[in-house]
């Protein structure tokens, strides 16, 4: 037998996914953590505990049962975007690491535009500075913590750590990589201009490699604390956006995912850097090489179901709740929902962006409430959609749906109807991790390249298709779409 393996650190768990040669899944294991919130907006993790808890998900693997290190012939690395590891020239940990989902940076943001141009910026990254992104976390510690600054010597990304830890090098994938909104988003590696014109130095940031290629192999040191075998390949794997992106086969432009987790995140390749002239939508590199993809974020979409429930109807199973939500009509009966209950990201990057019910009156019932948060978040991610077909996408045809919100056979009409495309569910279910497993299955030489990977291995099934009501849904969502600009005010004022 031979196996690759997928780690995927994320915000809530490291997971280890071992993939066979036929593509499945041999085992897996997950070993879970806290991020810390020490002051509001901030949010962050300290990079130790990403690594105890690899080495307790691949020891857990390694210990299934017919599993040997010596049969795993590459690992491929995941995990949570954009955010700040900061080491000195020991490579010791400086700080805990400030997340993808800190929000302290807006004034950061604001001198990164004005200290490269705001449009330069956008021109050369395919981004806006946004407070989730790298950039605005190193200027921030730049002008709060100046004896951290002096101390720097190393930068990395949340999963480069373990990668760190796992070979003794300091590497980052390119998609992972323009996700610091310090990259050449064309020239797929750091920007010079941009590097230079927020003080940092270059010697910090680490080599970026493609997806599939190797940044070194597993030392001696690390084989000893995990139970792998040392020389194991370790390939530079993708952000956790572009690696799902593999792990449910969407590398190739004119086919595109959504994920509806906690939040809900529109995700097309491209075969050249496409971005929106304002950034209201991401554009970044894909984890394979000549692919591009632009994205757009909602911060708040199965997770505005999950708020519901347990606000308005805790208990009820979600199966139930959206079970009653199709007795009410499309439109729920005049009820119309913002989703923006954390802020937002696309189509509206506003931190102070609100939630709101609009349209109540005294027959509406939970029902009708419900519907409204579905097709609200629907609205939501059509809005994303759209910014990304006019720079330039190609409407889709189909689009593949992963994340705990698909499980909803209403949600996945709806979505189908707003989006009017093919709702379409895939036989991979470990999205990111599952996706770093196939990038290094390219990188052990398994496939050509990580379409081919995705080809031989990710089915995808129709789950729902346009039906009659598009039509009455384009109309709504015009309506919807005038709410955010009539309350933001209010939202700014609170
Ligand atoms: C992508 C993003 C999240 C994080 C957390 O832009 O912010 O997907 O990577 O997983």
């Amino acid at each position: 037998m031979a196996f690759v393996l997928g780690i995927d650190v994320s915000t809530t768990a490291t997971k280890a996914v071992l993939v066979d040669e036929a593509g499945a899944v041999a085992a897996i294991a997950a070993s879970e953590y806290e991020f810390a919130t020490p002051q509001p907006l901030w949010s962050e993790q300290e990079p130790g505990l990403w690594w105890s808890a690899a080495q307790a998900a691949i020891q857990a693997v390694l210990a299934a049962p017919g599993v040997r290190a010596a049969e795993i012939v590459a690992i491929g690395l995941t995990g949570q975007m954009h955010g700040a590891v900061l080491l000195d020239r020991d490579d010791r940990v400086l700080r805990p690491a400030i997340l993808w989902n800190d929000q302290r940076t807006a004034a950061e943001c604001e001198l990164i535009r004005r200290a490269v141009g705001p449009r330069r910026l956008i021109e050369i990254t395919g981004n806006d500075a946004l407070p989730g992104f790298t950039a605005p976390k190193l200027v921030w510690v730049r002008d709060h913590e100046p004896e951290v600054w002096a101390r720097i010597a190393h930068v990395l990304l949340p999963k480069d750590y373990v990668r760190l830890r796992l070979t003794g090098e300091h590497a980052v994938d390119v998609a992972d990589g323009s996700g610091t909104i310090l990259f050449d988003l064309a020239a797929r590696t750091w920007s010079p201009e941009v590097v230079d014109a927020l003080g940092i130095d270059g010697a910090w940031l680490p080599p970026a490699f493609e997806g599939p290629s190797v940044t070194g192999v597993v030392s001696a040191a690390a084989a000893a604390a995990t139970g792998l075998l040392a020389g194991t390949p370790v390939v530079a794997g993708g952000g956790d956006q572009a690696a799902n992106g593999v792990g449910v086969g969407v590398v190739e432009p004119g086919t595109m995912a959504l994920s509806l987790g906690t939040s809900g995140v529109v995700f097309a390749p491209t075969d050249r850097p496409i971005f929106d002239a304002l950034g209201r939508v991401h554009a970044f590199c894909h984890a394979v090489p000549g692919r591009w993809h632009m994205m757009s974020v909602m911060l708040s979409a199965a997770g505005s179901l999950r708020w519901f429930r347990d606000t308005v109807a805790p208990g009820v199973a979600f199966g139930d709740l959206v079970a009653s939500a199709a007795e009410v009509p499309v439109g729920s009966g005049g009820l119309l929902f913002l989703p923006y209950l954390s802020g937002e990201r696309s189509p509206y990057p506003d931190p102070q962006a609100r939630g709101a019910f609009v349209g109540l009156t005294l027959g509406h019932d939970r029902r009708h409430l419900t519907r409204a948060v579905l097709e609200g978040v629907a609205f939501g991610l059509r809005d994303g959609l759209e910014l990304m077909l006019a720079a330039g996408l190609a409407p889709p045809v189909q689009i593949r749906a992963s994340g705990g919100g698909t499980a909803s056979g209403l949600w996945r009409q709806i979505l189908g109807d707003v989006l009017d495309a093919e709702i379409a569910t895939v036989n991979t279910t470990e999205g990111a991790a599952y996706g770093a497993g196939l990038l290094a299955a390219v990188g052990a030489g398994w496939y050509a390249d990580a379409a081919a990977a995705a080809a031989a291995l990710v089915t995808a099934v129709p789950a729902a298709r346009p039906g009659p009501d598009v039509a009455r849904y384009r109309e709504l969502h015009e309506i919807y779409r005038g709410l955010y600009p009539a309350v933001a005010p209010t939202f700014h004022r609170a």
